[in-house]
């Protein structure tokens, strides 16, 4: 599919995910908006992109009713969107009985208010307009737990939840609204992981390493977007397969994740 004349906005677009997708979109004819704390990285990935009229609007996820007021107000400046990609997330990797509770919130704060400020700020435009999709990035974490990541995990199981009820809300106004759940995907999510006391461990995982490469997976992110399916797993090994195991076995699930150091 061609995206010529699309506006696609892509939040954690500085790295990983969805830098890949904004080189992708770029790639495929689409203006992109670029959107992350890092402005240096966003405008180095700016001037280097196909095509042009691409922008670069800073967010802090961390910060939602700012993000909330300030995009409201923007949202006038700006290119009709075709695509919001809520894609910007930081993910965690410590014991809960070691954890400080504002660990939770921090990941609350990013995965999922962020996420529901901008989509709040966009999606009125898109139901004027009746037409647009919202694309929430959540993760293999929300669809089954694992250890090391009881705060991750609640903030991508949250935003489950919200896209499912979000997708029955706006079907009427010709929204469509996709949830992907990536699996293990090659990228630096690993040492952006906050530890316990909410600071980024700071090293690398075995999972991250050996995970599908992340032009692979934006490539069937961007397949999903096209077909306009309303949720996907995208990962290899046990990290695509774990939510239908878990679904079929349960207990079975449980009990080995039980016995698991997955990191
Ligand atoms: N890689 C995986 O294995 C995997 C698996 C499942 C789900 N995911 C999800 O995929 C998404 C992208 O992750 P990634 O793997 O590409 O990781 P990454 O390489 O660490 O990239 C994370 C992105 O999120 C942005 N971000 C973090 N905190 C932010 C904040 N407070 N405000 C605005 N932007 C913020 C970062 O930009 P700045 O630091 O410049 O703000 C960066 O661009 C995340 O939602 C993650 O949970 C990843």
């Amino acid at each position: 599919m061609q995206y010529n004349n699309k506006t696609v906005w892509i939040t954690g677009a500085s790295s990983g995910i969805g830098k890949e997708l904004a080189i992708q979109f770029a790639e495929l004819g689409a203006r992109v908006i670029l959107s992350a704390r890092n402005v240096d990285k966003l405008n180095d990935l700016k001037a280097t992109l196909k095509g042009g009229g691409h922008l670069v609007v800073p967010l802090d996820l961390a910060q939602p009713e700012h993000v909330l007021s300030t995009v409201t107000v923007k949202m006038s400046e700006l290119p009709a969107i075709d695509i919001l990609i809520n894609n910007g997330g930081v993910s965690q990797r410590s014991l809960f009985l070691e954890n400080d509770f504002n660990v939770y919130r921090q990941l609350m704060e990013v995965n999922y208010f962020g996420l529901i400020a901008l989509t709040k700020a966009v999606l009125p435009a898109m139901v004027a307009r009746r037409s647009g999709s919202i694309v929430s990035i959540s993760s293999v974490a929300g669809k089954v737990g694992s250890k090391f990541r009881t705060g991750y995990s609640g903030s991508k199981y949250a935003v489950v939840g919200f896209m499912d009820c979000l997708r029955a809300e706006v079907a009427q106004h010709n929204i469509h609204c996709l949830t992907i759940c990536p699996g293990s995907i090659k990228t630096a999510i690993a040492h952006n992981s906050l530890n316990e006391q909410g600071i980024a461990q700071n090293k690398p995982e075995k999972s991250i390493e050996n995970g599908m490469d992340v032009s692979v997976a934006a490539t069937k992110m961007i397949r999903a977007i096209s077909n306009k399916k309303d949720e996907v797993i995208i990962g290899k090994g046990l990290s695509g397969w774990a939510p239908t195991i878990k679904r079929f076995f349960p207990t079975l699930f449980n009990r080995l994740t039980a016995k698991t150091n997955y990191r």
